[in-house]
């Protein structure tokens, strides 16, 4: 998975638990290594980041190694961050009279389901548009597939719903008004929307590695995922498949166990081949600390 270095973005998805926060670690650290600047961004809310690295990660980006910045989004705290902003910006434009409703409404909004998640997708869009100056290498260790892949669509669904809104606008304004500062934040807000789209189309630069274990519901998981990714034109910059047990250790159970998984890694093979593939072997204890992280690194990039 060498080319993966390559890249500007990366985003590690799948399923709940198959160690995708292992592998974006792992990336992001080996990635550091080779002398590139690099920010790995947990938006999971378990937020285990800190738990390999075995130092806190803050809300705001950190240096945790030479070269290797982490920053865990808070997604219930970005959203009311994005509510206060909100407020500031009405306050500037209204009356007092028209502000205690506007807050109200405003409030009204910030509690509605998928609030955070706008809030997340502003956050992570920041950082792709806005600070990739700043980093090689951005690297997003992502909450399990489903959710990652809403945020994705995002620009899509709200440039059609910002495009709605600014239309109402421009029809309830009079002929003789000035320019509208609403209808101005809509309409930067749309061309912003644009410009993180673009740049998630941009295969030589972002990349989406799925990572998944030999299993049944993780295989289907990522057969959907990559049907979206495709239907969003996100580019599949490979899969990972971890967990894999090694060969010659003994004991029925074990062998028994060996078996299935072979069924499994055959249909991967199978399936998707299309994609570069990556097996990494099932270690003895949990992946903890730098030095095992080094040894996933390896497996996953090769030695420098
Ligand atoms: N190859 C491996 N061998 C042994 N343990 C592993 C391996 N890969 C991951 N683990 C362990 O499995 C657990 C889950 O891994 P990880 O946290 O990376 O998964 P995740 O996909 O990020 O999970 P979540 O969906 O909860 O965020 C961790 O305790 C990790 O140390
Ligand atoms: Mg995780």
């Amino acid at each position: 998975m060498r080319h993966l270095l390559d890249r500007q973005v990366l985003f590690f998805g799948g399923k709940g638990g198959v160690g995708k926060t292992t592998c974006a670690s792992a990336t992001a650290l080996e990635a550091s290594r080779r002398g590139k600047r690099v920010l790995l961004v947990s938006t999971d809310p378990a937020h285990s980041t800190s738990d390999i690295f075995e130092r806190p990660f803050g809300r705001e980006e950190q240096e945790l190694l030479p070269g290797l910045f982490g920053l865990e989004i808070d997604a219930g705290h970005e959203a009311r961050r994005w509510v206060e902003q909100v407020k500031q910006q009405v306050a500037e434009l209204f009356s007092p009279a028209i502000l205690k409703e506007a807050a109200k409404q405003i409030e009204l909004a910030a509690a509605m389901p998928g609030a955070e998640e706008v809030a997340l997708f502003e956050r992570m869009s920041e950082l792709i548009v806005d600070r990739d100056e700043e980093y090689d290498l951005v690297v997003f260790d992502t909450a399990p597939t489903g959710h990652t892949l809403r945020l994705l669509q995002m620009p899509e669904l709200m440039t059609s719903w910002v495009r709605a809104l600014s239309k109402t606008r421009k029809a309830m304004l009079a002929q003789d008004a000035g320019p509208d500062p609403v209808l101005a934040s809509l309409e930067r807000r749309r061309d912003r929307l644009q410009i993180v789209r673009a740049r998630l189309m941009r295969a030589k630069a972002v990349a989406f590695v799925l990572v998944l274990i030999p299993e049944r519901l993780p295989i289907e998981e990522t057969a959907r995922a990559i049907e979206m990714l495709a239907a969003s034109d996100v580019h599949v910059g490979g899969l990972v498949v971890n967990r894999v047990l090694p060969a010659g250790t003994d004991g029925a159970f074990y062998a028994a166990r060996r078996k299935q998984q072979q069924v499994y890694l055959d249909e991967i093979e199978e399936r998707f081949a299309a994609f570069p593939r990556l097996l990494i072997p099932q270690a003895e204890a949990d992946i903890h600390g730098i030095a095992q992280l080094e040894a996933v690194s390896r497996q996953l990039l090769g030695a420098a």
